[in-house]
C-alpha cells in the first residue's frame, strides 16, 4: 500500500540532545553536580553533536536522503537565559533553522519544550507551581517570531514523562525498574500550560499539539483492570487532554506488560535494545490506536526508533513499526506523518551510549556518517510506501 498524499516523512531531534553547550539549562546544572538529578548521570552533554553549528549539514543529509520533514526543539534556556531577558540573537538562530529547513524542502515541526527548562525557571518556579502556566504562555509569545513559517508546533514533549520524573516520592520505584505515576499537580500545570500555549499558537494560525510517550501497557490475562489503572496517570490523562487539539504526537519505543504485581519483568530470552528496553516494533501501532480511541485527534508519529549499534536491527524495527502504521491507516485512523527518533546519535539524558541515530558522528571531529538506515528510510519516503 502507499501512504496518504502529503504524508510527512522525517526525523526528530531535541535541542539539548544535539546542540551542545546548553549552559543556562537545568540539565546542564544537573550534569555538573550543581542540581540534584533523579537518575545517575554517566557523562555531561558537553558539545553533544555540535548541531547548534552544524544543523545545515544535518538537515541537508535528511533532505538529500529523501525525507520531507524535520522536527527540532527550540531552547527556552537560550532564548530566555535569565527571567525576562530575551536574546534576539538566539531567536534569529532558530529562525535561520526554520529558513534552512524550508530552503531544503523540509517541513519544519518545532517543539517549544523538550524536557529542559531554563535554570532560573527550575530554581524559582518549576512545574509544581501554577506560575509555570503563565510563564510558558509568555515564552510561547516570545517564540512566535521563530514560527512565522512554521505550521506544526508541538507545545510540550512527553508531558507524561515530565510528570513522572517530577514524582519524587516514588523515585525509588523508578530506579528499580517501574515508572512512578504522574505527579498530579505537575500534570495539572502541564495541561494548563499546553492549553494556554495552544490557544496563543492557534490565534497565530498554527496547528498546535503535544507529544505523548506511549508505553503499550498490555494486560496479562485477568489483569485488564490493573493495566487500565496503571496507564491512567502515566498516559491516558495526557492523551485525553489532547481532545480538540489540531493533532497529537505519538511516541513509542517498547511495551510494558502488566500482571499481578504491576509491570512484568522482560523475559530472559527477549531481545533488548541498548536502553535495556524490549525490542518490540508493535509498540507504535498500539500507541496510535490507544490515542485514536481516546481522543480521535489526527496523529503524527513524532518519535519512534531503537537504540542499537546494529543498523540492520534499526531497519528491521522501523519496518515492523511502519507495518503497524499501515494497519492503522487501513482501519481509517488519520495518521499524517512518521518522524523517526532520531536524526542523529545524541545525548540520551545522561549518556551517549544508546545510539538512536540515522546519522552517526565522530566524537572528536563531529564529522557526520549517515547510516544505511537513513538511505533506507529516505527510500520509503520517496516511494511513499514501505516496499
Ligand atoms: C524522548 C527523547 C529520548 C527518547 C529515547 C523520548 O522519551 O522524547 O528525548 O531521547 O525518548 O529515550
Amino acid at each position: 500500500m502507499t501512504f496518504p498524499n502529503g504524508f510527512l516523512w522525517g526525523a526528530s531531534t531535541a535541542a539539548h540532545q544535539v546542540e551542545g553547550n546548553n549552559v543556562s539549562s537545568d540539565w546542564w546544572l544537573r550534569e555538573h553536580g550543581h542540581a540534584p538529578s533523579p537518575s545517575p548521570i554517566e557523562s555531561p552533554s558537553g558539545d553533544a553533536a555540535d548541531s547548534y553549528h552544524r544543523y545545515p549539514e544535518d538537515m541537508r543529509m535528511l533532505a538529500d536522503a529523501g525525507l520531507t520533514s524535520y522536527r527540532f526543539s527550540i531552547e527556552w534556556a537560550r532564548i530566555e537565559p535569565e527571567k525576562g531577558c530575551v536574546s534576539l540573537a538566539q531567536l534569529d538562530h532558530y529562525r535561520r533553522m526554520v529558513d534552512t529547513a524550508r530552503d531544503l524542502g523540509l517541513t519544519p515541526m518545532v517543539t517549544l519544550h523538550h524536557f529542559t527548562n531554563p535554570a532560573w525557571f527550575a530554581r524559582e518556579v518549576g512545574w509544581h507551581s501554577p506560575r509555570a502556566v503563565d510563564l510558558f504562555g509568555r515564552f510561547t509569545e516570545t517564540a512566535l517570531p521563530v514560527l512565522t513559517d512554521v505550521e506544526l508546533v508541538c507545545t510540550i514533549n512527553e508531558p507524561n514523562m515530565v510528570a513522572i520524573m517530577a514524582n519524587s516520592e516514588e523515585r525509588d520505584a523508578f530506579l528499580s525498574g517501574g515508572l512512578p505515576s504522574g505527579h498530579p499537580v505537575v500534570t495539572e500545570n502541564l495541561i494548563g500550560a499546553h492549553r494556554v500555549s495552544s490557544s496563543i499558537l492557534r490565534s497565530a494560525g498554527k496547528q498546535a499539539g503535544w507529544s505523548v510517550a506511549t508505553q503499550a501497557y498490555q494486560a496479562e490475562p485477568g489483569f485488564e483492570g490493573a493495566a487500565a489503572e496503571h496507564g491512567r496517570s502515566r498516559e491516558d490523562v495526557f492523551l485525553d487532554a489532547a481532545a480538540g487539539d489540531d493533532w497529537i504526537g505519538i511516541q513509542a519505543y517498547t511495551r510494558t506488560k502488566i500482571g499481578a504485581d504491576g509491570p512484568v519483568p522482560i523475559p530472559a530470552g527477549a531481545e533488548r535494545t541498548l536502553t535495556g528496553w524490549e525490542y518490540y516494533p508493535g509498540a507504535l501501532e498500539f500507541g496510535i490506536r490507544r490515542s485514536w480511541e481516546r481522543n480521535g485527534v489526527p496523529v503524527y508519529v513524532t518519535e519512534n526508533g531503537i537504540a542499537t549499534a546494529d543498523d540492520a536491527r534499526r531497519i528491521d524495527y522501523t519496518a515492523g513499526a511502519l507495518e503497524g502504521v499501515e494497519r492503522a491507516l487501513a482501519d481509517g485512523i488519520d495518521v499524517r506523518g512518521y518522524l523517526h527518533w532520531s536524526a542523529l546519535d545524541n545525548y540520551e539524558w545522561g549518556s551517549f551510549r544508546p545510539t538512536f541515530g540515522l546519522i552517526g558522528w565522530d566524537p572528536e571531529t563531529f564529522e557526520r556518517s549517515p547510516k544505511p538506515s537513513l538511505a533506507w528510510l529516505g527510500g520509503v519516503a520517496r516511494r511513499n510506501a514501505l516496499r
